[in-house]
Protein backbone atom coordinates (compact mmCIF):
# COMPACT_ATOMS: atom_id res chain seq x y z
CA UNK A 1 0.00 0.00 0.00
CA UNK A 2 1.31 3.36 -0.91
CA UNK A 3 -0.40 6.44 -0.09
CA UNK A 4 -1.37 9.03 -2.81
CA UNK A 5 -1.05 12.55 -1.85
CA UNK A 6 -1.53 14.06 -4.52
CA UNK A 7 -5.41 12.86 -5.04
CA UNK A 8 -6.19 13.79 -1.53
CA UNK A 9 -9.93 15.12 -1.89
CA UNK A 10 -13.27 14.81 -0.02
CA UNK A 11 -13.15 12.89 3.02
CA UNK A 12 -16.21 10.52 4.13
CA UNK A 13 -17.62 12.19 7.29
CA UNK A 14 -20.43 10.92 9.24
CA UNK A 15 -23.64 12.58 9.54
CA UNK A 16 -23.51 15.86 11.95
CA UNK A 17 -19.99 16.00 11.94
CA UNK A 18 -18.16 19.00 12.57
CA UNK A 19 -16.11 21.37 10.85
CA UNK A 20 -13.60 21.26 9.30
CA UNK A 21 -15.04 19.64 6.61
CA UNK A 22 -11.46 19.01 4.41
CA UNK A 23 -8.53 17.37 6.53
CA UNK A 24 -6.34 17.16 3.36
CA UNK A 25 -2.57 18.37 4.01
CA UNK A 26 -1.27 21.71 2.28
CA UNK A 27 0.13 21.12 -1.18
CA UNK A 28 4.37 20.46 -0.95
CA UNK A 29 6.57 23.09 -2.12
CA UNK A 30 9.55 20.93 -2.55
CA UNK A 31 9.66 17.22 -3.69
CA UNK A 32 8.77 14.50 -1.31
CA UNK A 33 11.86 12.71 0.21
CA UNK A 34 12.46 9.37 1.59
CA UNK A 35 13.18 9.25 5.08
CA UNK A 36 16.73 8.76 6.64
CA UNK A 37 17.31 7.81 10.12
CA UNK A 38 17.83 10.69 12.84
CA UNK A 39 22.08 11.35 13.58
CA UNK A 40 22.57 8.33 15.81
CA UNK A 41 24.06 10.92 18.44
CA UNK A 42 21.25 12.81 19.01
CA UNK A 43 19.62 12.27 22.59
CA UNK A 44 16.87 9.38 23.28
CA UNK A 45 14.20 10.45 24.21
CA UNK A 46 11.98 8.54 26.96
CA UNK A 47 8.78 8.35 26.87
CA UNK A 48 7.70 8.89 30.39
CA UNK A 49 3.81 7.70 32.33
CA UNK A 50 1.80 10.51 32.08
CA UNK A 51 1.34 10.44 35.98
CA UNK A 52 4.86 10.24 36.64
CA UNK A 53 6.43 12.51 33.67
CA UNK A 54 8.21 15.30 35.62
CA UNK A 55 8.74 18.43 33.68
CA UNK A 56 7.23 16.74 30.26
CA UNK A 57 3.76 17.37 30.84
CA UNK A 58 3.98 21.19 31.48
CA UNK A 59 6.20 20.82 27.89
CA UNK A 60 3.54 18.88 26.43
CA UNK A 61 1.10 21.32 27.29
CA UNK A 62 3.59 24.27 25.99
CA UNK A 63 4.16 22.50 22.72
CA UNK A 64 0.62 21.99 21.99
CA UNK A 65 0.24 25.98 22.50
CA UNK A 66 2.84 26.47 20.06
CA UNK A 67 1.15 24.32 17.46
CA UNK A 68 -1.88 26.17 18.13
CA UNK A 69 -0.42 29.49 17.34
CA UNK A 70 0.62 28.64 13.97
CA UNK A 71 -1.08 29.02 11.05
CA UNK A 72 -3.39 26.84 9.56
CA UNK A 73 -1.72 26.59 6.91
CA UNK A 74 1.43 25.49 8.13
CA UNK A 75 2.02 21.83 8.03
CA UNK A 76 3.22 21.37 11.93
CA UNK A 77 0.45 23.37 13.09
CA UNK A 78 -2.04 21.90 15.45
CA UNK A 79 -4.69 22.24 13.00
CA UNK A 80 -2.58 20.42 10.57
CA UNK A 81 -1.40 17.73 13.01
CA UNK A 82 -4.91 16.61 13.91
CA UNK A 83 -6.17 16.47 10.12
CA UNK A 84 -3.37 13.56 9.06
CA UNK A 85 -5.38 11.42 11.21
CA UNK A 86 -8.41 12.83 9.46
CA UNK A 87 -7.35 11.94 5.93
CA UNK A 88 -5.94 8.72 6.33
CA UNK A 89 -9.32 7.24 8.30
CA UNK A 90 -11.88 8.74 6.21
CA UNK A 91 -10.52 7.88 2.99
CA UNK A 92 -9.47 11.05 1.44
CA UNK A 93 -6.20 9.73 0.50
CA UNK A 94 -6.45 6.90 -2.36
CA UNK A 95 -3.97 3.82 -3.05
CA UNK A 96 -1.74 4.75 -5.20
CA UNK A 97 -2.56 3.61 -8.60
CA UNK A 98 -5.90 2.58 -7.40
CA UNK A 99 -9.12 4.80 -7.32
CA UNK A 100 -9.68 2.56 -3.26
CA UNK A 101 -9.64 4.92 -0.69
CA UNK A 102 -7.14 4.58 2.05
CA UNK A 103 -7.78 3.55 5.42
CA UNK A 104 -5.19 2.66 8.16
CA UNK A 105 -7.42 1.46 10.76
CA UNK A 106 -8.51 -1.99 11.64
CA UNK A 107 -5.56 -3.93 9.73
CA UNK A 108 -1.73 -4.51 9.50
CA UNK A 109 -0.99 -0.72 9.28
CA UNK A 110 -2.42 0.39 12.41
CA UNK A 111 0.94 0.17 14.99
CA UNK A 112 3.53 1.64 12.12
CA UNK A 113 1.08 4.08 10.89
CA UNK A 114 0.33 5.74 14.59
CA UNK A 115 4.39 5.10 14.94
CA UNK A 116 5.48 7.38 12.05
CA UNK A 117 2.44 10.19 13.32
CA UNK A 118 3.53 10.17 16.75
CA UNK A 119 7.14 10.19 15.83
CA UNK A 120 6.68 13.17 13.86
CA UNK A 121 4.31 15.10 16.03
CA UNK A 122 6.71 14.70 18.73
CA UNK A 123 9.97 16.10 16.74
CA UNK A 124 7.69 18.91 15.78
CA UNK A 125 6.75 19.71 18.97
CA UNK A 126 10.72 19.17 20.36
CA UNK A 127 11.88 21.40 17.34
CA UNK A 128 9.33 24.03 18.69
CA UNK A 129 10.17 24.09 22.02
CA UNK A 130 14.00 24.20 21.30
CA UNK A 131 14.28 21.21 23.33
CA UNK A 132 15.86 17.88 21.69
CA UNK A 133 15.14 15.48 24.26
CA UNK A 134 11.71 16.15 24.46
CA UNK A 135 9.37 13.34 24.35
CA UNK A 136 5.16 12.95 24.65
CA UNK A 137 4.27 11.05 27.53
CA UNK A 138 2.22 8.16 27.93
CA UNK A 139 -1.43 7.75 29.05
CA UNK A 140 -0.65 4.60 30.79
CA UNK A 141 -3.84 2.86 31.26
CA UNK A 142 -2.74 -0.47 31.29
CA UNK A 143 -1.47 0.04 35.05
CA UNK A 144 -3.20 0.81 38.34
CA UNK A 145 -1.75 4.26 39.02
CA UNK A 146 -2.35 5.44 35.50
CA UNK A 147 -6.04 4.00 34.96
CA UNK A 148 -7.16 7.67 35.50
CA UNK A 149 -7.43 10.32 32.48
CA UNK A 150 -4.17 12.52 33.18
CA UNK A 151 -5.37 15.42 35.27
CA UNK A 152 -3.57 18.37 33.19
CA UNK A 153 -6.16 17.33 30.20
CA UNK A 154 -8.92 18.28 32.17
CA UNK A 155 -8.07 20.88 35.22
CA UNK A 156 -8.67 23.96 33.22
CA UNK A 157 -10.56 25.65 30.40
CA UNK A 158 -7.51 27.82 29.41
CA UNK A 159 -4.70 25.09 29.15
CA UNK A 160 -4.32 23.76 25.83
CA UNK A 161 -4.52 20.46 26.64
CA UNK A 162 -8.11 21.44 27.06
CA UNK A 163 -10.77 19.81 24.74
CA UNK A 164 -14.29 20.51 25.86
CA UNK A 165 -16.11 17.28 23.92
CA UNK A 166 -14.96 14.87 26.38
CA UNK A 167 -17.28 12.83 28.58
CA UNK A 168 -18.28 14.70 31.55
CA UNK A 169 -18.49 11.67 33.44
CA UNK A 170 -15.45 10.27 32.57
CA UNK A 171 -13.36 13.09 34.44
CA UNK A 172 -10.29 11.98 36.75
CA UNK A 173 -10.57 11.02 39.30
CA UNK A 174 -12.71 8.13 37.17
CA UNK A 175 -11.06 4.91 36.46
CA UNK A 176 -10.82 4.31 32.93
CA UNK A 177 -13.13 0.98 32.31
CA UNK A 178 -11.30 -1.13 29.41
CA UNK A 179 -14.83 -3.07 28.82
CA UNK A 180 -16.56 0.25 27.92
CA UNK A 181 -19.31 -0.27 25.59
CA UNK A 182 -21.52 3.03 26.06
CA UNK A 183 -22.68 1.68 29.67
CA UNK A 184 -21.46 2.96 33.05
CA UNK A 185 -20.77 -0.03 35.36
CA UNK A 186 -21.84 0.03 38.87
CA UNK A 187 -18.73 -1.21 40.54
CA UNK A 188 -16.01 -0.07 42.58
CA UNK A 189 -12.73 1.32 41.24
CA UNK A 190 -10.94 -1.27 42.87
CA UNK A 191 -13.07 -3.67 41.16
CA UNK A 192 -12.75 -2.04 37.84
CA UNK A 193 -9.03 -1.98 38.24
CA UNK A 194 -8.90 -5.68 38.45
CA UNK A 195 -11.28 -6.08 35.55
CA UNK A 196 -8.68 -4.00 33.54
CA UNK A 197 -6.12 -6.10 34.41
CA UNK A 198 -7.56 -9.37 32.86
CA UNK A 199 -8.37 -7.68 29.78
CA UNK A 200 -4.96 -6.71 29.67
CA UNK A 201 -4.12 -10.30 30.11
CA UNK A 202 -6.23 -11.27 27.46
CA UNK A 203 -5.65 -9.19 24.84
CA UNK A 204 -2.02 -8.64 25.06
CA UNK A 205 -0.84 -12.99 25.90
CA UNK A 206 -3.88 -15.10 25.45
CA UNK A 207 -5.61 -13.74 22.14
CA UNK A 208 -2.29 -12.06 20.78
CA UNK A 209 -0.17 -15.44 19.89
CA UNK A 210 -0.12 -14.11 15.94
CA UNK A 211 1.05 -11.22 14.03
CA UNK A 212 -1.59 -11.37 12.85
CA UNK A 213 -4.13 -11.15 15.80
CA UNK A 214 -2.47 -8.67 17.28
CA UNK A 215 -1.72 -6.10 14.74
CA UNK A 216 -4.57 -6.92 12.49
CA UNK A 217 -4.91 -8.60 8.99
CA UNK A 218 -2.90 -8.33 5.92
CA UNK A 219 -4.15 -5.05 3.77
CA UNK A 220 -2.31 -5.14 0.65
CA UNK A 221 -2.51 -3.31 -2.74
CA UNK A 222 -5.96 -3.52 -4.18
CA UNK A 223 -7.78 -4.61 -1.22
CA UNK A 224 -10.71 -3.33 0.35
CA UNK A 225 -10.16 -1.47 3.75
CA UNK A 226 -10.63 -2.83 6.94
CA UNK A 227 -9.81 -6.09 6.51
CA UNK A 228 -9.69 -6.94 10.70
CA UNK A 229 -8.11 -5.31 12.99
CA UNK A 230 -5.96 -6.45 16.11
CA UNK A 231 -6.29 -7.46 19.81
CA UNK A 232 -4.88 -4.08 21.19
CA UNK A 233 -6.39 -1.91 18.59
CA UNK A 234 -10.12 -2.97 19.15
CA UNK A 235 -10.34 -4.03 22.17
CA UNK A 236 -7.89 -1.38 24.28
CA UNK A 237 -7.09 1.69 21.81
CA UNK A 238 -10.92 1.78 20.71
CA UNK A 239 -12.59 1.57 24.16
CA UNK A 240 -10.15 4.16 25.60
CA UNK A 241 -11.18 6.40 22.20
CA UNK A 242 -15.16 5.71 23.30
CA UNK A 243 -14.71 6.25 26.54
CA UNK A 244 -13.12 9.74 26.06
CA UNK A 245 -15.36 11.06 23.91
CA UNK A 246 -18.39 13.07 24.65
CA UNK A 247 -21.45 10.42 24.05
CA UNK A 248 -23.99 13.58 23.56
CA UNK A 249 -22.79 14.31 20.65
CA UNK A 250 -23.86 12.29 17.44
CA UNK A 251 -20.29 11.12 16.59
CA UNK A 252 -18.68 10.57 20.06
CA UNK A 253 -16.37 13.47 19.62
CA UNK A 254 -13.93 14.33 19.46
CA UNK A 255 -12.34 11.18 20.64
CA UNK A 256 -14.93 8.66 19.23
CA UNK A 257 -14.54 9.37 16.02
CA UNK A 258 -12.35 8.96 13.59
CA UNK A 259 -12.29 12.18 11.68
CA UNK A 260 -11.97 14.27 14.82
CA UNK A 261 -10.22 12.16 17.66
CA UNK A 262 -6.90 13.69 16.99
CA UNK A 263 -8.72 17.35 17.66
CA UNK A 264 -8.14 16.11 20.79
CA UNK A 265 -4.38 16.36 22.61
CA UNK A 266 -5.13 13.55 24.91
CA UNK A 267 -5.11 11.52 21.65
CA UNK A 268 -1.26 11.80 21.72
CA UNK A 269 -0.46 10.32 25.21
CA UNK A 270 -3.01 7.66 24.34
CA UNK A 271 -1.17 6.71 21.33
CA UNK A 272 2.07 7.09 23.00
CA UNK A 273 0.63 4.06 25.12
CA UNK A 274 -1.01 1.79 22.10
CA UNK A 275 2.81 2.06 20.77
CA UNK A 276 4.54 0.98 23.63
CA UNK A 277 2.15 -2.18 23.96
CA UNK A 278 3.73 -3.08 20.78
CA UNK A 279 7.18 -2.96 22.15
CA UNK A 280 6.04 -4.84 25.18
CA UNK A 281 4.43 -7.35 22.82
CA UNK A 282 8.01 -7.61 21.17
CA UNK A 283 9.25 -8.46 24.62
CA UNK A 284 12.08 -5.79 24.04
CA UNK A 285 13.21 -4.29 27.21
CA UNK A 286 10.90 -2.17 28.58
CA UNK A 287 9.15 -4.88 29.78
CA UNK A 288 10.73 -4.81 33.03
CA UNK A 289 12.63 -8.30 32.18
CA UNK A 290 9.50 -10.28 33.06
CA UNK A 291 10.18 -13.32 31.12
CA UNK A 292 6.62 -14.16 31.41
CA UNK A 293 5.73 -11.88 28.66
CA UNK A 294 6.41 -14.22 25.90
CA UNK A 295 8.68 -12.42 22.89
CA UNK A 296 6.74 -11.61 19.65
CA UNK A 297 7.89 -11.15 16.12
CA UNK A 298 6.36 -9.31 13.53
CA UNK A 299 5.44 -10.21 10.25
CA UNK A 300 8.60 -10.03 7.45
CA UNK A 301 5.80 -9.80 4.62
CA UNK A 302 7.53 -7.18 1.93
CA UNK A 303 3.77 -5.59 1.57
CA UNK A 304 3.72 -4.89 5.30
CA UNK A 305 7.37 -3.66 5.29
CA UNK A 306 7.28 -1.86 1.98
CA UNK A 307 3.74 0.38 2.59
CA UNK A 308 4.34 3.74 3.13
CA UNK A 309 2.94 6.92 4.12
CA UNK A 310 3.49 10.87 3.88
CA UNK A 311 4.04 13.26 6.68
CA UNK A 312 5.51 16.59 6.94
CA UNK A 313 8.44 16.74 9.41
CA UNK A 314 9.86 19.26 12.01
CA UNK A 315 11.13 21.29 8.98
CA UNK A 316 8.07 21.02 7.15
CA UNK A 317 9.65 18.72 4.33
CA UNK A 318 7.63 16.41 3.10
CA UNK A 319 8.88 12.48 3.66
CA UNK A 320 7.61 8.99 2.79
CA UNK A 321 8.45 6.55 5.25
CA UNK A 322 7.93 2.75 5.30
CA UNK A 323 6.52 0.20 7.87
CA UNK A 324 10.12 -1.56 7.59
CA UNK A 325 11.52 2.30 8.57
CA UNK A 326 9.10 2.10 12.04
CA UNK A 327 10.42 -1.03 13.44
CA UNK A 328 13.37 -0.06 15.77
CA UNK A 329 12.80 2.87 17.98
CA UNK A 330 16.23 2.76 19.20
CA UNK A 331 17.35 3.96 15.90
CA UNK A 332 14.15 6.62 15.71
CA UNK A 333 16.38 7.87 18.98
CA UNK A 334 13.12 7.04 21.09
CA UNK A 335 12.15 4.71 23.92
CA UNK A 336 9.68 3.75 27.02
CA UNK A 337 10.27 4.37 30.77
CA UNK A 338 10.18 0.95 32.23
CA UNK A 339 6.84 0.54 33.98
CA UNK A 340 6.84 -2.88 34.32
CA UNK A 341 3.74 -4.78 33.36
CA UNK A 342 1.43 -5.63 36.13
CA UNK A 343 -1.25 -7.24 34.30
CA UNK A 344 0.88 -10.53 33.48
CA UNK A 345 -0.12 -11.59 37.22
CA UNK A 346 -4.07 -11.08 36.05
CA UNK A 347 -3.69 -13.92 34.26
CA UNK A 348 -7.43 -15.39 34.65
CU1 LIG B 1 -5.95 6.36 14.31
CU2 LIG B 1 -6.43 6.12 17.96
O1 LIG B 1 -6.66 6.14 16.09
Amino acid sequence: IVTDLLRCGEPSLPPHALPPFHCCPPTPEAAVVNFTFPDAAEPLRTRRPAHDAGDDMAKLARAVALMKALPPSDPRSFYQQANVHCAYCTGAHRQAGTELPLQIHYSWLFFPFHRAYLYFFERIAARLLDDPSFAVPFWAWDLPEGMRAPPEFFSDEASPLYDALRNPRHVPPRVVDLDFSYVEKNITDEEQVELNLRIMYKTMVTNAKLPSLFHGQPYRAGDRAMPGAGTVELALHNVVHRWTGDLSRPNNENMGAYYSSARDPIFYPHHANSDRLWEVWRGGDISGGDRRQPRHVDFTDSDWLDSSFLFYDEEARLVRVTVRDMLDVEKLRYTYADVGTPWLDARP
